[in-house]
């Protein structure tokens, strides 16, 4: 559906895109879980990240429900020692796929039997902490890593150690396209990440596993690509890699992430249940034995919607006949995924969250980049003026992530709410921090 199709061109933000707790005021100011933006805006300085803590509470438990305890969240979405600190709170598992998640992720004080940890290229170190801490599962990606686990394994499990074995997934690419930008496609044959299906080296490596003495192949795990709408690729991933779910008989299936979530007025998203359900019953039509656990790693959808940011506008300039550009202090060092993906955003005033929208105009960074742009087609009440507040939402995933020192510009602060109450879980970077690297 075309942007703004809902509530027609110009209208209000969908008030859908919003948090949870997100609240507008007889005045039109917005509110989330109780907190006044204006205010925190006022408290904290822009760019601010503000996140609706219990949204992600809410999310995590959907996950838990759909998939089952085994669920895991993708830290590579929004992760700091607060995310993680939520994520043992609630109970699920974990993905990183660095050695640096992984400290984060410690760092919040998740038991290491709940962390998977991905990666197409695991260092030699980062294998040596993963195996030396307890991860709970490593998913294996390549023939290189294989030799690698197995070595060090040879030389840093003993009796006196907490795991006897290295527990793995194996990551299959079952040869599907996602629809999805092909930056973010991961399923198909041409691909860094896993072992080929139909080349024949994915049942190689599981033969290589299962007759190892330092590994246990737990599972088979697929990742097809990230913001999907329809379930179709996950269906036909399911359909091809069932076979050798069966014929290696492990009892472990891991469809990855990738639920898409609806970014602009107009769209429409799957939930985690209906997510569920239907990778469930095409599980079982598969022919995928019954005590299979299925099991899934949402990010984008656990933690997109749960937040906006908020930037002030420093320039306004009208150029007639060709756009309007509205300038804000941010831009794509905090949100890169419009530079990297063409991706689109709604915006809006939070001191008039319900305004209509009449003004067309480009809403852009403060970098040294024309493709420096937050939205490109921004949708704004004509009274907006220099000084302002604008917003952006859905912006709680691979936003602050991603984020960069381009122009030597530091990174904005994170906050969370929650019943009234808001807490910063991430500091602004200060002009120290830029020359804290420098000898
Ligand atoms: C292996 C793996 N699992 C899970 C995810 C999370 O995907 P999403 O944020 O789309 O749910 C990703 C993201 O790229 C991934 O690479």
């Amino acid at each position: 559906m075309p942007i703004n199709e809902k509530v027609g061109m110009g209208g209000p933000v969908d008030l859908a895109l919003l948090p949870m707790n997100s609240v507008i005021g007889e005045n039109g100011d917005l509110s989330i879980a109780g907190v006044n933006v204006l205010e925190l805006v006022e408290k904290y300085g822009t760019p601010l990240f503000i996140y609706d803590e219990d949204e992600i509470r809410v999310k995590l438990q959907e996950a838990i429900s759909a998939f089952g305890p085994n669920v895991a969240y993708a830290s590579k979405a929004f992760l700091c020692r607060a995310m993680a600190e939520l994520v043992v709170e609630e109970g699920s598992r974990i993905d990183v796929s660095t050695g640096g998640e992984m400290a984060v992720a410690m760092a919040g004080g998740i038991d290491p039997s709940k962390i998977v940890f991905h990666g197409n290229n695991k260092s030699t170190r980062e294998l040596t902490e993963a195996i030396s801490i307890g991860v709970g599962t490593i998913v294996v990606d390549s023939f290189d890593e294989i030799e690698r686990i197995k070595r060090l394994a040879s030389m840093l499990l003993d009796s006196s150690s907490k795991l006897k074995r290295v527990k793995v997934l194996l990551r299959v690419t079952p040869g599907v396209e996602a629809h999805t930008h092909e930056f973010v496609r991961t399923g198909q044959e041409d691909t860094k990440f896993g072992f080929s299906l139909a080349s024949g080296a994915a049942l190689k490596a599981c033969e290589i596993i299962k007759e190892s003495e330092e590994m246990t192949l737990s599972g088979i795990h697929f990742h097809i690509g990230s913001q999907i709408f329809l379930n179709d690729g996950f269906l036909a991933a399911i359909e091809a890699i069932g076979p050798l779910v069966n014929s290696v008989g492990v009892k472990e299936l891991v469809i990855g992430g990738g639920l898409g979530v609806a970014y602009v007025n107009g769209e429409d998203q799957l939930s985690m249940k209906r997510w569920a359900d239907e990778v469930k019953k095409a599980v079982k039509a598969s022919g995928i034995a019954g005590d299979v656990e299925v099991t899934a790693e949402p990010g984008r959808s656990i933690v997109a919607h749960a937040c906006i940011t908020v930037y002030q506008v420093g320039t306004i300039k009208k150029l007639p006949g060709i756009r309007n550009y509205i300038a804000v202090d941010g831009g794509m060092s905090d949100n890169p995924r419009p530079v990297l993906y063409g991706s689109g955003y709604e915006a809006f005033l939070p001191r008039e969250a319900n305004a209509q929208r009449p003004m067309k105009a480009r809403l852009v960074g403060k970098h040294c980049e024309t493709g420096d742009v937050l939205v490109f087609e921004a949708h704004l009440p004509d009274d907006v003026e220099v000084g302002d507040f604008v917003a952006t939402p859905v912006t709680g995933a691979y936003g602050y992530s991603m984020a960069s020192n381009y122009n030597k510009v530091p990174r904005p602060a994170v906050v969370f709410v929650s019943l009234g109450q808001d807490r910063l879980v991430i500091r602004r970077e200060t002009t120290e921090d830029l020359l804290r690297l420098d000898q």
